[in-house]
């Protein structure tokens, strides 16, 4: 799987903070009910890479990544756990080659025209805009489709029900990235159906 293929699994990837792995495959579950079929799980709490681990071995179906990869320890540690593609917050060399030794799907995170150049010029088309309202948002994808053309994005943060319109409909955004479809609250209370109807109302958002 390219990057490409990842982020033409779903328009919308729920990125997802969990406290405790236990949660992992109902959560998964309840995903998958509402039709999104994968998850980035960050690496921003010790449950992420347990996480990974128990949806890669039990849940062929689910499509499950790591985000928050910062460094190349974090690569390594998402791979052997068994994430598909990775996504990181930001850009640098080292992820870049590392990514690319790993043959594995790298997602990295762009905010300037330098990072994009950055991304192009070491062949990488497929990018998140992070953090994404704060980085110009629907204004900055715009303006990065004039230099960089072949260039497509996945906004990230900031990311909403009220603007997913917005970041879909321009010609070089392909998916958009969410923590809302997961709240921390759903799971502390273990509402996994409340989950389901968040992914599903996003879904049937979009036009
Ligand atoms: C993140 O890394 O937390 C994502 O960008 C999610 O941002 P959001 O909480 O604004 O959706």
């Amino acid at each position: 799987m390219n990057a490409l293929d990842v982020m033409k699994i779903s328009p919308i990837v729920p990125v997802i903070a969990l406290d405790d792995e236990n949660d992992a495959l109902r959560l998964a579950e309840a995903l998958l009910e509402g039709g999104i079929s994968i998850m980035e799980i960050t690496l921003r709490t010790p449950a992420g890479l347990k996480a990974i681990e128990a949806i890669a071995k039990a849940m062929p179906e689910m499509h499950v990544g790591a985000g928050t990869v910062c460094n190349v320890h974090d690569m390594r540690q998402a791979i052997e756990h068994g994430s598909g593609f990775l996504f990181s917050p930001g850009i640098s060399q080292e992820l870049i080659e590392s990514a690319k030794a790993y043959k594995i799907a790298f997602i990295p995170g762009v905010a300037t025209a330098s990072e994009v150049m950055l991304a192009q010029n070491s062949g990488l088309m497929h990018a998140k805009l992070f953090p994404a309202t704060v980085a110009g948002g629907v204004s900055a994808l715009k303006a990065f489709g004039g230099p960089f053309g072949e260039m497509r994005f996945c906004p990230t943060g900031g990311v909403s029900l009220s603007n997913l319109n917005d970041f879909l409909a321009l010609e070089n955004v392909i998916c958009v990235g969410g923590s809302w479809i997961v709240p921390k609250e759903a799971l502390v209370q273990q509402d996994f159906k409340s989950i389901t109807a968040l992914t599903k109302e996003a879904l049937s958002t979009i036009r």
